[in-house]
This record gives structure tokens, sequence and C-alpha cells, in this order.
């Protein structure tokens, strides 16, 4: 096994042994995982990229006009550049594009398709866990000042704790002048915010244990995929949605050199994915982001928030 994949299996392990079992959502993206996502995106009952797309195309003019002049955009988590090539082509002389993302394969190839079709755009690709440390590249080109592009309601994923401190860290990196354009999920009726996690067509529950099924090709585990189903919640009083793998039976897993025994009902924690309010998201960067500008779609589903260094 590689050096990468033992640091990866003893934090599978370890997470796999606390009190409440966890496995990071970072492991749903293999190549599957990532198509599956996709299709995520297009189901009738997942609103949040359709309503993200419509706020970008219906506001595009006055988020470009708060984002300002020879802005250098550094897009977080890219994947799919349908998103950022709306704001490149609405910017007034954007001065560089700076995908960050996990997977290098990818990156590299959005780089390509962005380098050919806008030929004056410095496109600088940075294949990092922006999560752990991340300094925004030194852009040379003068006057600029950065954009954090943070789409899709990613930030959901942490907590509120971690969240604010991952945004600090950004601030701090970007420097002043600089702005965050942020997609946030808000919160909503209960029924609309799980039907989102638990769709009709099982695609969710299909990227759930699609997790299990990377662990096992990445790291030799040994999941049993009939033996876990698809849990998904709103927990109304954390404000989040909490999705789970749970045993359908007792049940022994190998993983490493390592037994594992689940007891039928017992599940793992894969994924949180927070809403908020205007108001709180407002509160959990106070001191750090001054809001400037927030739009939603008309059933008030989703935010894009425009907001600059304090
Ligand atoms: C990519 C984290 C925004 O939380 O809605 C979709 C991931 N999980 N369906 C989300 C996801 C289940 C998604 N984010």
């Amino acid at each position: 096994m590689t050096v990468a994949n033992e640091k990866i299996m003893a934090e599978v392990i370890e997470g796999l042994q606390e009190p409440q079992r966890r496995l990071s959502c970072k492991y749903f993206y293999d190549k599957r995982g990532s198509e599956l996502f996709e299709q995520i995106c297009r189901l009738e009952e997942y609103y949040l990229t359709r309503c993200e797309m419509s706020i970008m195309t219906d506001n595009i003019e006055e988020i470009s006009s708060v984002m300002g002049e020879n802005c250098v955009l550094v897009e977080l988590g890219s994947g799919s550049t349908k998103k950022i090539r709306v704001l490149l082509d609405s910017l007034k002389s954007p001065v560089a594009h700076v995908p960050v993302d996990i997977s290098s394969k990818f990156l590299m190839l959005e780089a390509d398709e962005l380098r050919r079709d806008y030929p004056n755009l410095i496109v600088y690709p940075v294949a990092t866990d922006y999560t752990k440390d991340f300094t925004v590249p030194e852009i040379t080109e003068d006057p600029h000042h950065t954009v954090i592009y943070y789409p899709g309601s990613s930030i959901g994923n942490f907590t509120p704790e971690f969240s604010r401190r991952l945004l600090s860290r950004l601030a701090g990196a970007s420097g002043k002048g600089s702005g965050l354009l942020v997609g946030v999920d808000l919160k909503k009726q209960r029924d609309i915010l799980e039907a989102a996690y638990n769709d009709k067509k099982g695609v969710t529950a299909e990227f759930n244990l699609n997790m299990l099924r990377h662990l096992n090709s990445l790291l030799g585990c040994r999941f049993d995929l009939s033996g876990f189903e698809h849990h998904a919640f709103y927990n109304e009083r954390e404000g989040r949605i909490e999705m789970y793998l749970n045993s359908t039976k007792d049940q022994e897993v190998q993983v490493n050199n390592t037994c594992l025994n689940f007891t039928k009902g017992e599940g793992i924690l894969t994924e949180y994915s927070y809403k908020y309010s205007i108001g709180e998201f407002h509160d959990l960067v106070s001191g750090i982001y001054r809001p400037e500008a927030c739009w939603t779609d008309p059933e008030d589903n989703f935010s894009v928030q425009y907001l600059s260094v304090v």
C-alpha cells in the first residue's frame, strides 16, 4: 500500500472506531461517486444546483458589478466549469482563475478547456485540500484583488465552528479589499430538505453506498454493500441533514487487521449538510467578512452571497 493510502487507512479505522462511527464525506468522490453526484445535481428533488444556477444567471450583472474589475477568482472545489463560465463571461477584465481541488486529474482538464476559451486569462490550478493548508498563489499582475468563489453550499459539510475557522483562514489569505462569493443552502420545510436527500430514484442512496465500494477498492476493505442501507434526515435542532449508512444486520467487517462488529441498525455517519438562515450565516462570519449583497431564488430555497474581508 502507498504511504498516502496508509494514511487514509489509519484515518478510516480511527473514524470507524469512534462511539459514533464516521467516515469523511471526502471519500464519496471517486470516479463513480463524482458521476453519481452529477446525477444528483440533475434530480427533481435536489433543488440546490438548479436554484444556485438560476440565481447566478438571473443576477449576473449585479454579481459581477459587486465583484469589481481585475479580480483573481479562486474557486474552491471546482468540479464542472459551468458556473465559473457564467462569471467569466460577465466579469470586467478578470485577471486569473485559480481552481482549487483535491483531484488533480480533473483540475488539469478543466484548466486546459478554460485556457482555450479565455486566452487572456491566467489559469492557475492548485491541487490541494483547501481545508488543510491553503494559501492563495501569488499573482503578480497589477492591479487585482482576490475573490474566493465557494459554490454549491459545500461549506455546509462542516460544523459552524469549523466553517468559521476555515473562512477566517481564507479571509486572512486573501487580504484587504478581497471578497467571498459563496453559495449557501437555506433553512426550509423539513419535507423539502428530506426529499432532496432521499430521492425517489435512489441516486443519493447509491451515492452514499458507493463510499463503501470506493474504500473496498482503494484500501481492500471488506464491506458487504448489501449489509448497509442509506439513511438521511433533517436534524432541526442542529440545522443539518445527517446522512448515515446503517447496518441491516449484525455483522463483522474486516478493515486491514481490525475487525469491526456492527449491530443491526447501527449507523456510520457519512455526511452533515448544514442549512442556514441568511442572518445565521452573517452571524457565522461576523468580524471576518462584511455582508455586501445576497441573492436568492423566488422560493428562498438557496442563497448566493457576496461578502468582503473586514
Ligand atoms: C456537495 C456538500 C453540497 O450537501 O447537498 C448531495 C453533497 N450529499 N447529496 C450536499 C450531497 C448528498 C452536497 N454538497
